[in-house]
């Protein structure tokens, strides 16, 4: 494994040439950021040895290296996910990879459904704290002792520097920001009214089929993360409607430019 991590790292490396500070994953409908960066190379993930292709609609399947903010970063223009079949070794694959890279912070965005009820569609929730609800963890295996260690403390898996950071600019900027608990599931199916009641009642604030593995294998690796998700419809007893994937990248793309801002201004800040 850490051979092939290797071989796809090196392979990036002759393309850009320089180390990246940051590494991105962008979620659905949330490529915004890539607006905004001074672009130096794209590379289509087909291209990349070892790299799975992201099959899912509205996510490109690219990584572009530029600058963001005075940084240099290299974005995920399209995940990997579970509900496609890849397994979790394959969905955290590029998180490797950018360590190598050189990465020193992770960013990550998604889009999710809120289960607190003081939610509304459209909010942003800052990460604080997630619950694995994935049928696996990442790390399951022999540990890659190289990446760290085998039992990893997950007492402050999101940054809470980052996180108050992004508190911050959220408030100066006039954004509603929440701070709340990410539960990760496999998806495809959205969940049943019983299942947002469920996910309310231990604990999490959103719920996604997304984010969970990777920041796991990234803080396994002692990178700082720091996540942000869009809140795209409501699990929320009486407020449930009828949702489709097509919903959720519509009101993904309209609070983007706020999440792309709040990026924005962190990194500016490391
Ligand atoms: N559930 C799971 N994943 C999601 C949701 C949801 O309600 N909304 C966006 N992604």
């Amino acid at each position: 494994m850490l051979e092939k991590i290797k071989e796809t790292a090196t392979y990036i490396k002759n393309i850009i040439k320089s180390e990246p500070q940051i590494g991105v994953i962008l979620g659905t409908g949330l490529g915004g950021l890539v607006e905004e960066m001074k672009i130096e190379h794209i590379i289509d993930y087909k291209d990349i040895p070892n790299f799975p292709v992201s099959t899912v609609k509205g996510h490109h399947s690219r990584l572009i290296f530029g600058e963001f903010s005075g940084k240099k970063l290299i974005a995920m223009q399209g995940r990997f996910h579970y509900y496609e079949g890849y397994n979790m070794k394959e969905i955290t694959f590029p998180v490797k990879v950018m360590k190598l890279l050189g990465i020193e912070y992770l960013f990550v965005s998604n889009a999710s459904g809120g289960v607190n009820p003081d939610f509304h569609i459209g909010d942003l929730m800052i990460i604080d704290d997630q619950i694995n609800l994935f049928p696996e963890n990442p790390l399951r295996g022999k540990n890659e002792d190289d990446f760290g260690v085998r039992f990893p403390d997950m007492s402050e898996t999101y940054s809470a520097e980052l996180i108050a950071k992004g508190v911050e600019i959220a408030k100066e900027n006039k954004f509603t920001v929440h701070t709340g608990v990410y539960a990760g599931v496999t998806g495809p199916t959205f969940e049943t009214p019983a299942e947002y009641k469920y996910l309310r009642i231990i604990g999490a604030d959103a719920v996604g089929m997304s984010t969970v593995p990777e920041v796991i294998v990234a803080h396994h690796m002692r990178i700082p993360c720091f996540a942000i998700s869009i809140i795209t419809d409501l699990g929320v007893p009486n407020k449930i409607v009828e949702v489709t994937h097509e919903d959720v990248q519509n009101v993904a793309e309209i609070a983007e430019p706020k999440m792309t801002k709040i990026i924005k201004e962190i990194v500016s800040q490391l």
